[in-house]
């Protein structure tokens, strides 16, 4: 009996009870077998109930993150991951873990973050069951300028693993938000501390948000217009775990042949901006109204102005205009 197969019965019979005989008979195994395995998925964290005369009963709320379930679907030997119930923000956490010296490779995920954070100042809403709000450290040799490219291979990289789980194609908003339908179900935010001397990165910290489930009560009043997420209420056996791990191999794949830039068409592919009206957004300055023509190597946005003039905006955030 494999332990996918156990979850694989318990999951279609999520919510009711199935004995524990049967349970045996379907897995060719004995009953405390199954019991023994039962206990291992409650380790992991899976919600299992279990009633004498009943049997077992699995909750179609045991989306549950842990280390070795992430690890379970991980590919990449270089990733160390921790999972924690709740934290700040994993990016402050995990800023401090490579202050103090932790390895590339360290992943930090959550399950709720009490001060997630967005860019621009923002907070990121971060509630518990539904998301996967995870960090990675990296040390790269590259010069502090270059950690644009981190941004748009972890972009690429939600937007592969969301597609590969959801089955829909994701958009890619510039800089680095992950849309489906025109709604934002990811958001990535990367940190770094530079060597003013050198202008290199000492270590940047990647992190990721993404709205894998629509939360019980849903978004809140003033995100409900903008936010999405990937699946409905529902999830599905170790869906964010699986997410958390497809999210982590794609972005390391990238990372390490970051210069050779092999996720640019597919970021530009994505982009739901291009070849459309859009207003540039810099804080502190009156929105600019423009044409987004095209991205360029470095990630900048390139854009012809109402004067004809064309720029190359690497900073600021985007809005869609709507067709005039
Ligand atoms: C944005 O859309 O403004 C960026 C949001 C980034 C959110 C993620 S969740 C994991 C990591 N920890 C944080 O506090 N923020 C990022």
């Amino acid at each position: 009996m494999t332990r996918d197969e156990l979850l694989a019965i318990l999951w279609e019979n999520a919510d009711t009870y199935i004995s524990g005989a049967q349970l045996a008979r379907r897995l060719s195994v004995s009953r405390t077998a199954v019991w023994k395995q039962i206990e291992q998925l409650r380790g992991e964290g899976y919600l299992i109930e279990s009633v004498t005369n009943k049997g077992y009963r699995l909750s179609s709320r045991s989306d549950v993150l842990s280390a070795a379930g992430i690890e379970r679907y991980l590919e990449h030997p270089n990733i160390r991951v921790q999972v924690r119930r709740s934290v700040s923000s994993t990016i402050t956490v995990l800023k401090e873990q490579a202050e103090a010296g932790a390895p590339e490779g360290t992943a930090l995920v959550a399950e709720e973050q009490t001060k997630g954070r967005g860019r621009m100042g923002r907070s990121f809403y971060s509630p518990p069951g539904t998301g996967v709000y995870l960090s990675l450290l990296l040390r790269p040799d590259t010069a502090a300028a270059e950690a644009v490219a981190l941004t748009a291979c972890a972009a690429v990289a939600v937007a592969e693993s969301v597609e590969s789980l959801s089955g829909r194609p994701a958009q890619i908003k510039w800089v680095n938000d992950v849309l489906l339908d025109g709604k934002k179900i990811c958001g990535i935010l990367t940190e770094a501390s530079v060597d003013f001397e050198s202008g290199m990165l000492h270590y940047a910290v990647v992190g990721i948000g993404i709205n894998v489930l629509i939360p019980p009560g849903g978004f809140p009043p003033e995100l409900q217009d903008r936010a999405g997420a990937v699946f409905g209420t529902n999830g599905g056996p170790a869906l964010r775990c699986r997410m958390a791990a497809a999210v982590l191999d794609r972005l390391m794949g990238y990372y390490e042949r970051l210069g050779e830039k092999t996720y640019y068409e597919g970021y530009k592919q994505r982009s739901v901006v291009l070849g459309r009206p859009i207003l540039l957004l810099t804080p502190g300055h009156d929105p600019v109204p423009a044409q987004a023509l095209d991205i360029d190597r470095d990630f900048a946005l390139v854009v012809r102005l109402a004067d004809g003039t064309i720029r190359h905006v690497n900073s600021g955030e985007v809005s869609i205009r709507r067709a005039e």
